[in-house]
Order: C-alpha cells, then sequence, then structure tokens
C-alpha cells in the first residue's frame, strides 16, 4: 500500500493525541482530528461521539489511514466502557470498511493481558501471543478491540497494527512505569513504523521504549520498522530513590498491569 498521507487522528484532545498533534507532522501527515471534546488550538476538528455513526462515516472519508486513540483510558463502569470502547470502537470500523479505509492502528494496552505475571530476572520477555488476561473492563475492551481487527482483516481485509501501549507520558512517574514507558518521541516512531509497514494484515505491538527494565517482547514491533530510541533507566535512580520498589508479592511487583489488577482507578463507580 502507498504510504498513508492524510490521518484521521481520534482522541486528539487527549494527552497522547495532543502529543502526537505536535508529532507526527514532521513525518509528513496532514491530521484530522477528531473528538468528543472540543481539541483546544484547532477549531477545524471535528467534535463528535463515537456513537455518532454519520459523524464517522464523514470523518473517514477520503483518508489514508486512521489512528485510533478516542475512548475511555481507565476503567469505568461497564455502560460507559460498552458505549465508548467497544461500540464506539465496531462504530469506527464499521465507517472504514464502508468508506474503503485501508489501515487502522489501533490503541490497545497492557492492561489487555494485565494479569499477566511480569517475568523475573533471566526469564523470557512476554510474547505478544500471550493469551488475553484482561485486568479491568477497561482492558476486557481492549481485547474486544484487538479481536474486532482480527475479525476485520479475516473478513475485509481491513488492516491494523494493534498497539498495546505501556505507559505515554513525557517521563516515567513510577517504578513500575520504568517497563512501560514509551516516550512520546518513540510513540511518534512506533505510530509511523506501524502506518507504513508493508502488509501488515492484523498485527500486535507492544508499545513502550528500548527499556533497560523491559517487561514484553519488542520484535513485532521491531518487524515493523520501529527502532525505539529511548531508555527509562535515564530516570531509573531518581524513581527508585524517591518511591522505593513495589513491596514484593504486590501487584505492582506481580503483574503487567499492576495495580489496576487490584485496586483499577474509578473503581467501583
Ligand atoms: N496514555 C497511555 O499511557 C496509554 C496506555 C495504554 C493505552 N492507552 C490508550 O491510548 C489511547 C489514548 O490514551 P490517552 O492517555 O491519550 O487517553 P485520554 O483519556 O487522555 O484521551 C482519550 C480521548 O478520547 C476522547 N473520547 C472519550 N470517549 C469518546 C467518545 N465516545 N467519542 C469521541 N472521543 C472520545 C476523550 O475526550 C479524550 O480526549 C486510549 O485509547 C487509551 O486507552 C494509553
Amino acid at each position: 500500500m502507498p504510504a498513508p498521507r492524510t490521518l484521521l487522528l481520534t482522541g486528539a484532545a487527549g494527552g497522547v493525541g495532543t502529543l502526537m498533534r505536535e508529532l507526527l507532522p514532521p513525518y509528513g501527515y496532514e491530521l484530522r482530528l477528531l473528538d468528543v471534546v472540543p481539541v483546544p488550538g484547532a477549531p477545524d476538528a471535528i467534535v463528535a461521539d463515537l456513537a455518532d455513526r454519520a459523524a464517522l462515516r464523514e470523518a473517514v472519508r477520503g483518508v489514508d489511514a486512521i489512528v485510533h486513540l478516542a475512548g475511555i483510558s481507565l476503567e469505568s463502569t461497564f455502560d460507559k466502557i460498552m458505549a465508548a470502547n467497544i461500540a464506539g470502537t465496531y462504530n469506527l470500523y464499521e465507517a472504514a470498511r464502508e468508506e474503503g479505509v485501508r489501515r487502522v492502528v489501533l490503541a490497545s494496552s497492557n492492561h489487555a493481558v494485565g494479569f499477566t505475571r511480569r517475568p523475573r530476572e533471566g526469564e523470557p520477555l512476554v510474547p505478544v501471543d500471550t493469551p488475553h488476561r484482561p485486568d479491568t473492563f477497561y482492558g476486557l475492551s481492549k481485547c474486544f478491540g484487538e479481536d474486532l481487527a482480527q475479525l476485520y482483516w479475516d473478513l475485509h481485509g481491513l488492516e491494523t497494527v494493534s498497539v498495546r501501549i505501556g505507559s505515554c507520558f513525557p517521563e516515567p512517574t513510577s517504578v513500575r512505569m520504568l517497563s512501560m514507558w514509551l516516550s512520546p518521541a518513540d510513540c511518534a516512531r512506533l505510530l509511523h513504523a506501524t502506518l507504513t509497514a508493508e502488509d501488515v494484515a492484523h498485527t500486535i505491538v507492544y508499545g513502550s521504549s528500548a527499556n533497560t527494565r523491559a517487561w514484553w517482547d519488542l520484535s513485532t514491533a521491531r518487524a515493523l520498522g520501529f527502532a525505539p530510541e529511548d531508555d527509562s533507566e535515564v530516570y531509573a535512580e531518581k524513581l527508585v530513590a524517591d518511591k522505593g520498589h513495589p513491596p514484593e508479592g504486590s501487584a505492582d511487583d506481580l503483574y503487567l498491569g499492576g495495580h489496576f489488577c487490584v485496586n483499577p482507578p474509578r473503581w467501583p463507580h
């Protein structure tokens, strides 16, 4: 497929969307923005809910690819997750199929496999084909998104790269994030790789920087051309001194999903 030029960026007002609005255009993309809330500084952004099928159909018309970040990004009630992340992602894929969009880059999450034990020193990194083990309704919605992407590839030939993002923030802010951190610059590099690699079918990748303390296997991302340049280790000494290691046997110590496994944000709602 020819390299995409015009992208629909959903969730453009969010944390990752705001970072990518700055970092993706230098790769040559023209961005069309969408969010359910106005996007600061972008009066042309489409303000629409993922429930609005007509608006989605119009939003995807003519774009070369979609980077789908919109949705609820933490645990919430099942009803809210259902509407935004499950039905909303379905609505977007239907719009993409109807309008002939060739590729979606889907923001999945480490929380799709959150109850997976994190590897100890000397143990193999967690591969992408480890079974789904969601730690929340939020993680469950990301499992749904990955399976939906597989279905749309098998049935309709719509390509997706599902990116199980670790923690994409300007800096890691916890010891767990030393393993999960995806620097904003590496996030842009990863998205560019997922958008330009040939013949991705449905590929699942982990999204993190080249962290010394990584828990998961970046080989499927590297196979798409991703070459991360950052490593959270530069923040390690200060973070460990300030926060200490998670207590042995705690969720942050045991599982990829960390505290989401036992004390997810906003639970119960
Ligand atoms: N930030 C991370 O480290 C991280 C980690 C794992 C996965 N992710 C995933 O990446 C994506 C972006 O994460 P983020 O941190 O920027 O989240 P965020 O919550 O900051 O942004 C999400 C955006 O989606 C919009 N949105 C929510 N419901 C919507 C709806 N029904 N219709 C249209 N827009 C809607 C919100 O208004 C918001 O601007 C999310 O899908 C999240 O689950 C992020």
